[in-house]
Parts: C-alpha cells; sequence; structure tokens
C-alpha cells in the first residue's frame, strides 16, 4: 500500500541535510507563568524583540528528531517522548520553563501531521527532520532568565547528515578546542555547545576532516563526543561508548546500545581513554542527523587509526545501522515500542 498523501515534487533521494521550507510550524508562547496552546502558523519568521535573552546571553533550548514513512504507507516519529523529556532536562539547566512532555509529543504530531506531503516516501533514504526551539523572548538586559517565551517546532524534509549517507567519514581529534566545560552544559541540548565547536569544526574543515573529535575537557584524556554526534567504538563483541559528563546523552546512542545489547553484544558505557582508539574496529558517529555515519580513520597528533573496512563500513556497524534504520522505517518489527504513528 502506498501513502495516501500526495507528496510534494521533490527530488527525495538528493536532498541534503538543510532547511527546505513547509507549510506550517507550531508555536507555544510562556507568559505569567503559563504555556499557551498550540498554534500553527504559516510564517517563516518571528517578530523578536531585540533584548531578547536568546541573543545576548544564549538563553535557549532545541532538539532534533526525525519521521519516516513506512513500506505500507503510514507516517511514524521515532521516540519523541525521549526529546520532550531530554528537552526539559536542557530547560531546566539554564531556566526555561520545562514544557510538558504529553504536549511536546502532541504538537510534533500535529506538525507531521500539517506537513504530511513532506515526509520523504519510503525507500528514499530521506527523512523528515523536526527542530523544536525554545528561548528567551521577554526583553531583559542585566544577566537573569527571561520573563517571555518562545516555544516552536518546524519539520524540514532531509537528506543524510555527511554527504554520501552510510559511507565513512575521517575525524581528527582537536586538542585545541573544547566544545564544553566540566560542569558545564555539555550534557544539555543548547545552542552554545554548537557555537562553541565551531571553530574545531572549521579547524578540522580545513584540513580536510568533515568531522572532529573533542576530548574531554577536564584532563583531555578521554574521549567525549564528535562535533555533531555521539562516539561509538565496536571492540569485538563489545559496543563501547563514553561516560562523560560534557556530552550530550544521545537518543540515536541509547537505541543503538539497546539493539546492540538485542543482538548479543556486551555494552560497555564507560570512560574512553584515546589511547584506547588502537584497540578498536570500528568506529561510527551516531546522533539523530548522523544516524550512525561510519568513521574509517581518526588522526590524533602524528597517527592514524584506521576502522572498519577501508572505505566501507565495517560488519557490526552495518548490522547496527540496518537494525536501526529498519524499525525506524517499518521493515522490522518495533519491539521496543519506539515508534509513534501519526493518524493523517
Ligand atoms: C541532531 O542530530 O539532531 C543535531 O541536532 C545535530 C546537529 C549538528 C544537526
Amino acid at each position: 500500500m502506498s501513502s495516501k498523501i500526495k507528496k510534494a515534487d521533490l527530488d527525495w533521494k538528493n536532498l541534503p541535510f538543510d532547511y527546505h521550507k513547509t507549510d506550517y510550524n507550531i508555536r507555544f508562547h510562556h507568559k505569567d507563568g503559563r504555556w499557551s496552546g498550540g498554534e500553527l502558523v504559516e510564517s517563516e519568521h518571528i517578530n523578536l524583540h531585540m533584548a531578547a535573552p536568546a541573543i545576548h546571553y544564549g538563553q535557549q533550548a532545541f532538539e532534533g528528531l526525525k519521521a519516516f514513512e513506512t513500506q505500507d504507507g503510514r507516517i511514524v516519529c521515532f521516540r519523541p517522548d525521549e526529546n520532550g523529556k531530554r528537552l526539559q532536562r536542557s530547560s531546566e539547566r539554564i531556566y526555561i520553563p520545562v514544557f510538558p512532555v504529553e504536549t511536546f509529543t502532541d504538537a510534533v504530531r500535529t506538525v507531521i501531521k500539517a506537513n504530511a506531503k513532506y515526509v520523504p516516501p519510503y525507500g528514499t533514504g530521506a527523512s523528515m527532520y523536526l527542530r523544536p526551539v525554545v528561548f528567551g523572548t521577554g526583553p531583559r538586559v542585566g544577566l537573569g532568565p527571561a520573563s517571555e517565551y518562545l516555544l516552536i517546532i518546524f519539520g524540514t524534509p532531509v537528506g543524510p547528515y555527511y554527504k554520501g549517507g552510510f559511507t565513512p567519514v575521517k575525524a581528527l581529534v582537536v586538542e585545541d578546542y573544547d566544545r564544553a566545560a566540566p560542569q558545564g552544559v555539555g550534557d544539555c541540548k543548547v545552542g552554545g555547545n554548537y557555537a562553541a565547536g565551531l571553530g574545531g569544526g572549521q579547524y578540522g574543515k580545513n584540513l580536510g576532516f568533515p568531522v572532529v573529535l573533542y576530548l574531554d575537557p577536564r584532563e583531555k584524556k578521554y574521549i567525549d563526543e564528535f562535533s555533531t554526534s555521539n562516539f561509538i567504538a565496536v571492540k569485538g563483541n563489545t559496543y563501547i561508548t563514553p561516560r562523560s559528563e560534557s556530552i550530550l546523552p544521545s537518543i540515536t546512542n541509547d537505541s543503538l546500545a539497546v539493539i546492540a545489547a538485542d543482538m548479543g553484544m556486551k555494552v560497555e558505557k564507560r570512560q574512553v581513554e584515546i589511547s584506547e582508539l588502537a584497540d578498536f574496529d570500528e568506529v561510527g558517529a551516531v546522533g539523530t542527523a548522523a544516524v550512525i555515519t561510519p568513521v574509517n580513520q581518526i588522526k590524533f597528533r602524528d597517527r592514524e587509526y584506521t576502522f572498519g573496512k577501508g572505505d566501507a563500513a565495517g560488519e557490526v556497524i552495518t548490522k547496527l545501522y540496518k537494525r536501526l534504520t529498519g524499525i525506524q522505517t517499518g521493515d522490522d518489527a518495533d519491539k521496543f515500542g519506539w515508534l509513534h504513528e501519526i493518524a493523517v
């Protein structure tokens, strides 16, 4: 069965990971201690006070999640409740009033449904990326939380984050840049972490590395995460991922660890020394946008470590990728109950 929706006329198989206009976004305002009901709007723009703390002091948090079309024409969203919970944790840390998880998942549904013609057709490898963002709008010049807030969720059809999709990329360990501080906000999804990563990212790109890897900012001894995504490694039958106070708790990483355990792998979430790079068989960059991007080379100081099968991903990362994307697109049974079906 194919989808009942007449899709937009897009080159679905060649979509970049970028903004593409859709029809509606949803907005909630927080004023006088309460969140308003959601309003679906067509405008892509916001009328923002120039003294909004979001643009001066970075009081903002955001999320990223995806919706897919399944082979039988259903539209599903992957673990939106977890994004709702993570947004609450980020918000609490930077004094943004928390948004109820149930309202968040309902709003995600509303946006997907209103823009259903932009959910890429099954089999194209593309998806609809949802971007919720919440920020302080009430004017204020002294440092402190804003008096008013706006939460927006928009959706945009996207292709793979890294060119070539499931094709290995090479990474550079940057030691002269940190993306987060110990006891800072590295474990929250806030824009400042990504702004802090722009310098290191550009430094890597200038040297021909599409992705950079950060070390823990306290000792520079342990692996933290990539600029865009979490770090995972495979060593024999073990799935290894860093435990750190300054990295984002990735929902994709959490899902992959569950899948790995289900595949009979041992899962280790622990401090991972950079010196262990030599021991790993396969490495991946994992996140909503990156899905699992295989990493076939990491340059650390004057050494290059290689992983997987050269130009192709290793077997385990390939299996993990297939299991995750199989669940997301409904090809495999949703045995962990991760899919939220959107009635359109
Ligand atoms: C995501 O994976 O959802 C992110 O927000 C990462 C961003 C660099 C696109």
